[in-house]
């Protein structure tokens, strides 16, 4: 292989010798093992065809953000609540104006015209559409094309990459420094799960992002005949006063125009308004015909409503049906809809938009700039790719999650650094942790060189969960026959919190104490080498919230959902209006949360969970216990209490 790619090199500098190039060496940059579960490989793609190839430049000072951040989140530190500007981050972070040359100038002796190079306006990244055949010459790799098994011949389902045999590029020498990594090479990340599952689902909703071929296998769920809507019957059916009885949710809002709240949404996922107005009628009148205030990214502002059925609204209804009810009519939800119907999108794309505040910093923005949209393909969203153009809510919850496993430890990196600087900004950022327990999406779990199966037997963690700036979201239940005056569990009905350690992400220190508590205490009785026993990796989920018999309208029927899906809106909620009460007098946003929650002083503000595990990989699991535990984590909101401790602190 080695001395087939130096023949590439040899035939590429025989063609560029009139540009008299000044190349050192290649080295490799990044190796991919395996192809994620479910992709296959199709055929070498086509060499003319254009790729937005991406460079991930390396940022300055980026080693740091952890303490940047906790110095604003920390609440014993003085900097509590001094949240960063957007302008702030841009300087501290951007990459170093030798980074931007090298990498241009590299480019440009390779014999990429100086027009077609651009860097965006944050400066993170440098752009140009190239070739599969320049592309192929730049990294010395080759693009092949993948298939997705849930998806038809539509061009929506094609992921280029390099193949099992060729799984890695390469970069110069003196350009390795200044690159984190480039995209799109070996990185599946045009795909994301809805962490949710019907109650008639056994093997989840895995679903791609923007690829519509993918709903081919919709769920039937359990539509309900009879709705109870009483606090005695929330062992069986979730309806907002479950919520509210359990984590003690009674607020108005104060200062809804202050404060906003944010759900993150990927195309051709989306809401159906009749079906907020009928959850409406039923739950909270004044909000019939009240729809979330959409931003639309990359997608031409446009939640789709040709494709129905549960795999298409299911979320989305979900999120916003609970979400807005939560915060009440008086707080204004802000819906990201993210991607086009053909191409999607990755959390990348919606951290450009909204990292993309930067791209007003120093007033040049130019929207035109970023390249990875305009979607070439049929009916793509052929706009310029947002940047800039979004400014982040206060609270953001997602509820779709990768395997760390599908990621390389470079791009969860970079993608976690993101998260760091939106806490930076006071922002709250929430992603629910899964629903296969210790497994990953599907049921996947890992082999001991790495691949995803089925029959692996090794815990599978969830990214960005494994993330160490951001909140992860576990799920609970109102154990049957119990009411919500009494201790829920863990979840265990149609779904499993997805909860774990994480084999990327070594273990932050706000959480040192408890998680150590945790191991000492309750030491998980597996062998090491089926999870990962260091005691020095991030653990997972951070909190949980209830996750199971959630009451959706759904295409115009009731139906049963389960998932920390249901969990992370809900929770992203009573953040909302823990804002709003600090707002309210005149105090910031409480931004990056886990330096304040597990802190000595939040404990017993969240109603600790010690029932239920959270099987998978054929083994029962963690199991919930005293103290925070890798399936609850600490426990769920006690609405009442926090609120109290965060009006306390700055
Ligand atoms: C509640 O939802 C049902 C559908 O299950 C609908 O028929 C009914 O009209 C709704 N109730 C109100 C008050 O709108
Ligand atoms: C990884 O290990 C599994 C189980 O032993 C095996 O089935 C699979 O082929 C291996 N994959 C690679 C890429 O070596
Ligand atoms: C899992 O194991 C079963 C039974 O040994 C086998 O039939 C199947 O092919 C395996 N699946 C994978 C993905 O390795
Ligand atoms: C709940 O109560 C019903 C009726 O009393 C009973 O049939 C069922 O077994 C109980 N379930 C559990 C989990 O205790
Ligand atoms: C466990 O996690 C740490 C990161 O905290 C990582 O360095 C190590 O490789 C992981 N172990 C395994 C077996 O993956």
């Amino acid at each position: 292989m080695r001395s087939a790619l130096a023949a590439l090199v040899v035939i590429a500098l025989g063609l560029l010798a009139s540009a008299d190039p000044v190349l050192s060496p290649y080295s490799l940059h990044e190796k991919r093992h395996n192809i994620p579960a479910g992709w296959s490989y199709n055929r070498k793609h086509d060499s003319s065809a254009v790729l937005p190839l991406r460079f991930a430049l390396t940022q300055s000072n980026i080693d740091d953000i952890g303490e940047h951040l906790m110095d604003v989140s920390h609440p014993e530190s003085p900097n509590y609540g001094n949240h960063w500007t957007a302008g702030q981050v841009l300087q501290m972070f951007s990459p170093h104006e030798d980074t931007v040359n090298a990498v241009r100038n590299w480019l440009m002796e390779s014999g990429v015209e100086r027009e077609r190079i651009r860097v965006t306006p944050n400066r993170g990244w440098i752009v140009i559409d190239a070739t599969v055949e320049e592309a192929e010459r730049l990294l010395q790799t080759e693009y092949h094309v993948y298939s997705h098994a849930s998806g038809t011949e539509q061009i929506g389902d094609i992921l280029t990459g390099c193949t099992t045999a060729c799984d890695a590029y390469h970069l110069p020498e003196h350009i390795t420094p200044h690159v984190d990594f480039v995209t799109p090479t070996v990185h599946f990340d045009a795909k994301v799960r809805v962490n949710k599952r019907s109650d008639t689902g056994s093997e989840g909703t895995a679903r791609t992002i923007g690829q519509p071929g993918s709903g081919s296998h919709p769920k039937t769920t359990g539509a309900i005949t009879t709705l109870f809507n009483e606090l005695e019957a929330c062992d069986e059916q979730i309806t907002p006063i479950c919520l509210r009885a359990l984590y003690g949710l009674v607020y108005e809002p104060l200062a809804a125009s202050k404060n906003s709240f944010g759900i993150v949404e990927y195309t051709p996922q989306a809401y159906l308004q009749s079906d907020l107005d009928m959850f409406a009628a039923n739950f909270s009148t004044d909000l019939v015909g009240v729809a979330p205030y959409m931003v639309s990214i990359d997608g031409e502002g446009y939640a789709q409503t040709g494709e129905t059925g549960f795999d298409y609204n299911g979320e989305s209804d979900l999120d916003l049906q609970y979400g807005m009810n939560l915060v009440t009519a008086k707080q204004q939800v802000t819906l990201y809809q993210t991607g086009d119907m053909v191409e999607g999108a990755s959390f990348n794309n919606f951290l450009d938009a909204i990292d993309g505040t930067y791209c007003t910093f120093e007033g040049g923005d130019d929207p035109t700039q970023d390249g990875v949209y305009p979607d070439y393909a049929p009916g793509g969203y052929t706009g310029a790719e947002d940047c800039g153009t979004v400014k982040p809510a206060n609270v953001i919850s997602t509820s779709y999650a990768y395997n760390e496993a599908d990621l390389t430890p470079f791009y969860t990196a970079r993608q976690c650094a993101e998260y760091a600087k939106l806490g930076l900004m006071g922002v709250t950022v929430l992603y629910s942790s899964g629903d296969y327990g210790v497994a990953g999406n599907d049921g996947l779990c890992l082999e001991a060189n790495g691949t995803q199966s089925v029959n692996g037997t090794i815990f599978n963690p969830s990214f960005p969960g494994t993330c160490p700036y951001i909140t992860s979201v576990g799920a609970t239940q109102v154990n049957p026959n119990s009411t919500v005056y009494e201790p829920e569990g863990a979840c265990e009905q149609v779904i499993y919190s997805g909860g774990g350690f994480s084999n990327y992400f070594a273990m932050p220190d706000y959480q040192k104490e408890a998680v150590a508590y945790y191991l000492k205490t309750y030491p998980p009785q597996y062998p090491p080498d089926i999870w990962n026993a260091s005691g020095t990796s991030r653990g997972l989920p951070d909190i949980a919230a209830n996750g199971a018999n959630y009451v959706v309208a759904i295409d115009g029927g009731f139906e049963l959902v389960y998932g920390t899906s249901c969990a992370s809106p809900v929770s992203g909620a009573i953040f909302t209006m823990i804002n709003d009460a600090r707002l309210a007098v005149g105090k910031n946003p409480i931004g990056f949360i886990n330096p304040t929650i597990y802190s000595s002083d939040f404990a017993g503000a969240f109603n600790d969970i010690t029932m239920g595990g959270n099987q998978g990989c054929g083994t029962a699991g963690y199991t919930a216990v005293p103290g925070w535990d890798p399936v609850t984590g600490l426990g769920t909101p006690n609405f009442p209490k926090l609120v109290a401790k965060w009006l306390l602190l700055p």
